[in-house]
């Protein structure tokens, strides 16, 4: 039997994710993203096609990098405008019964007491399926937008991010005992007090006095994604991620950040979801042709705006033969690692710029349907990896083919499951309880 697949679409609440400039295409559906039947519609969507979730990143703060000016970005809707993630999630839990919901939330501008509380009332509304991407930002304009001059240094921001998952885990995990709600109607005892405890903190960067405001949800702690793969971000990873979610790229360079990121994380199980954009047909020639007519709508402004933010270099300041030499950065560290890769370290933006085949660097994947579907399974089997999160293209349409055609081709291959299992999304994914377990930081704080 072949690795069985897992499938993630991954979206953002606005829209110009991944691809920029796919709005421009006649079918698209994307600038609806402020209406209410979109994402239900989605979300029925996806439930169909049995994906395990809706990935949905978020990103506080305008893409300003590119010639120092968010003109770029605002223009071609490069992630902005941009509606707040969580807020859609309720509806599309309302219209199905099965589907994942794991939101990007930046942990740097929230303060941990609020943010617990938002997300334990999403884990109780969607009946525990909701799922966490902890991220902590890599804009300066963030920064500025919170009163700040500008963001933390790199490493920083995951010494910040270590302390708050402490603080949030002992919110959803300890605050409340498993014996607290009682429910007791003839005694007149909603909750024990005695089981209820307070929270105190006090560290480098937060100071807490509380008790957590919700009872215990399905999960209590949501399912915990992580997408960073520098030295520091795969050591965040290990400790506290369940999912993690990697850039694209060659199957061995994948493959070697997975396994070391498995060896890292042991004896903790980690689920990889690689990203990918599928441009789908009945033929290798039907999907070529779509490629050509998807093509003609990427936008190199929105792809330059969002990627001189991503990866914190203004290409503005560059000629198109220059070559750029990039240090590390102070934005997404792996980005800046893959793009050296792809066109050597000392890239430039004429080179970039061959790469944005349909608006982003994310390289597409062309072919026949049950071509695309065995190169899928191949790409799992020879990098490890647990899934694919899927950005969108040309939107509903590239879904739709994923959902009618690619799935039960992987399928009929018997590497893509025909039911949901049972259960809340950690037990979807892992087959164990609902609740994070032992040698997990956040089942320590369970008493
Ligand atoms: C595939 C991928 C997706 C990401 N999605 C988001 C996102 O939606 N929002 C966000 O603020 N950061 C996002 N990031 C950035 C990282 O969460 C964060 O900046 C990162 O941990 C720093 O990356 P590094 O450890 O590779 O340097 C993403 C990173 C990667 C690689």
């Amino acid at each position: 039997m072949p690795r069985e697949i897992r499938l993630n679409a991954f979206d953002m609440a606005c829209v110009g994710h991944i691809q920029q400039g796919m709005w421009t295409h006649p079918r698209d559906t994307s600038a609806e993203y402020m209406r209410m039947d979109h994402w239900l519609d989605l979300a029925r969507l996806l439930e169909r096609g049995l994906f395990d979730g809706l990935f949905l990143a978020d990103v506080l703060g305008i893409y300003d990098v590119l010639d120092g000016s968010a003109d770029a970005a605002i223009r071609s809707a490069a992630q902005v405008p941009l509606l707040d993630p969580a807020m859609v999630v309720p509806a599309m839990a309302a219209v199905t019964r099965e589907l994942g919901f794991g939101i990007t939330a930046n942990l740097s501008y929230e303060a941990p007491y609020l943010f617990a509380r938002r997300m334990s009332t999403l884990d109780h509304l969607t009946g525990g399926r909701i799922g966490w991407n902890v991220v902590t930002g890599y804009l300066d304009s963030a920064a500025r937008a919170m009163g700040l001059d500008r963001q933390m240094q790199h490493d920083d921001r995951y010494d910040l991010a270590e302390e708050y998952m402490e603080i949030v885990y002992r919110l959803w995990e300890e605050s409340w005992g498993e014996g607290a709600v009682l429910r007791d109607r003839a005694g007149g005892r909603y909750a024990d007090p005695a089981a209820v405890r307070r929270i105190r903190h006090e560290g480098p960067q937060y100071r807490l006095d509380a008790h957590h405001l919700c009872e215990p949800s399905p999960q209590r702690t949501p399912v915990l994604y992580q997408a960073g793969a520098s030295a520091r971000g795969q050591v965040f990873a290990a400790r506290h991620a369940e999912c993690v979610f990697l850039n694209g790229g060659p199957a061995a360079d994948v493959a070697r950040t997975i396994a070391e990121l498995r060896a890292l994380a042991a004896p903790r199980e980690l689920r990889v979801f690689v990203g990918a954009t599928l441009v789908l047909g009945r033929t290798e020639a039907e999907a070529g042709k779509k490629l050509a007519e998807y093509r003609r709508h990427s936008s190199v402004e929105g792809a330059l705006a969002h990627a001189s933010a991503s990866l914190g270099i203004d290409f503005g300041r560059f000629g198109m033969d220059e070559p750029i030499e990039a240090g590390p950065g102070n934005a997404i560290q792996s980005n800046v690692a893959a793009m050296k890769r792809a066109t050597g370290p000392a890239f430039t933006k004429r080179g970039l710029i061959d790469q944005f085949i349909l608006g982003s660097r994310q390289k597409p994947m062309v072919g026949s349907v049950a071509d695309v579907a065995d190169r899928l399974i191949e790409y799992a089997e020879a990098t490890g990896a647990d899934g694919f999160n899927l950005s969108r293209t040309v939107f509903p349409e590239g879904l739709e083919e994923v959902v009618d055609g690619l799935v039960p081709a992987l399928q009929d291959r018997g590497a893509y499951k025909r039911a949901y299992a049972p259960g809340t999304y950690r037990e979807k994914l892992f087959g164990a309880g609902p609740r994070l377990a032992a040698p997990h930081p956040a089942a320590g704080f369970r008493a």
